[in-house]
């Protein structure tokens, strides 16, 4: 019987270089060893202005293709396995209520500059687009906190309070100036007087993946293995952060392993998946654990069946691209690309 893993590779073979798949760290190994270009999420956007082929397959959630879409060049499409994989996260701060408490923090005459996480929707990136703001990572969130702040009286950071907690704490930005802001359904911040002092305005999104991990489990870590280091992602609480010996995007984590000595033992506290491969990779000769197994379902509903069957859809003219919905490209595009350029 024919697998799907010599399915990708005749299709793959066949589209030539018309065809390029990139993924995400959080991918599995049976989806990112048919990967040509991985990443963390800064790297994959930066990858994407290099990549000349008309197909771009993204094996990763739905934010990730859009962003892709958003700076892939007139002609290339971008397509992904599973459009349903939805990072929870970037589902947290709706545009329209973004659009409406930036509209309502406007009336008190402070500017306040967005800076959207790129875990969020194109519709939320245009949104900050239009009202001055950008876009960051994991990887550039001081770099870009700190553009947002030079840019007005107060920045608002959409959707991560943990991303913005522990970026403010690398910045020094004093706890004193940090205002959680109470978003009513209908879209109003309901403490508009307390929100207008603040200099750094927080949404209340978080990753439920990132979230648990906790104290506990670090110290377990440490009592089981003596001398482990802890590297998390600053997806975690700034409580964890504190704790770690180290917290970086997923690129990082990588390095941070990579660059350790021989018999090193390291504890993660990311996705399992990325966990998994490191400790695989290193098995032997160094110490790789989780903090504790915890899995992003949606980007795991990124499966080798599905990449096969897309590179199928591909190959024969059916499959669905990525589209943007209109009147976001402009401003969303221009949020982006103000992250690149501060970036470059
Ligand atoms: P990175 O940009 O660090 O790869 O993170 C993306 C993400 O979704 C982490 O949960
Ligand atoms: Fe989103 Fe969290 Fe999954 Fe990353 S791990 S894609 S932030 S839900």
């Amino acid at each position: 019987m024919t697998t799907h893993s010599e399915i990708i590779r005749r299709l793959r073979d066949e589209l030539g270089d018309s065809l390029v798949i990139m993924g995400h760290h959080y991918q599995s190994d049976s989806v990112i060893q048919h990967v040509d270009l991985k990443g963390d999420s800064l790297e994959l956007a930066r990858k994407v202005e290099s990549v000349h082929a008309e197909h771009i397959v993204f094996c990763g959630v739905y934010f990730m293709g859009e962003s892709a879409a958003l700076l892939a060049r007139e002609g290339q499409n971008v397509y992904l396995p599973e459009p349903d994989a939805n990072c929870v996260m970037s589902q947290m701060a709706p545009a329209a209520r973004v659009d409406k408490v930036l509209t309502s923090l406007a009336a008190s005459g402070r500017t306040i500059v967005p800076l959207t996480y790129v875990n969020s929707s194109v519709g939320v990136k245009a949104v900050c687009g239009k009202h001055g703001g950008s876009v960051c990572t994991s990887a550039n969130a001081e770099t870009m906190m700190r553009w947002a702040m030079d840019r007005g009286d107060a920045v608002l950071f959409i959707p991560d309070k943990n991303l913005a907690r522990n970026t403010a704490n690398r910045l020094g930005i004093a706890q004193s100036d940090w205002h959680m802001l109470d978003i009513r359904k209908d879209g109003t911040a309901v403490d508009l007087e307390t929100a207008n002092k603040g200099k750094l305005l927080l949404w209340p999104g978080l990753c439920a993946i990132h979230a648990r991990f906790n104290l506990r489990q670090i110290q377990t870590a440490r009592d089981t293995h003596p001398g482990i280091t802890v590297v998390v992602h600053p997806e975690c609480s700034p409580e964890v952060v504190a704790q770690a010996d180290a917290a970086g995007s997923t690129s990082f984590i990588i390095n941070y392993v990579r660059q350790a000595p021989e018999g090193a033992a390291i504890a993660i506290g990311t996705e399992i998946n990325l966990v998994e491969r490191l400790a695989k990779e290193y098995a032997g000769r160094k110490t790789i654990v989780p903090l504790l197994e915890s899995s992003c379902s949606h980007m795991a509903s990124v499966t080798e069946d599905k990449l096969s069957i897309t590179l199928q859809e591909v190959r024969n003219g059916t499959a669905d691209p990525v589209r943007i919905p209109i009147g976001f490209t402009e401003h969303a595009r221009a949020a982006l690309e103000r992250m690149l350029k501060a970036c470059a």
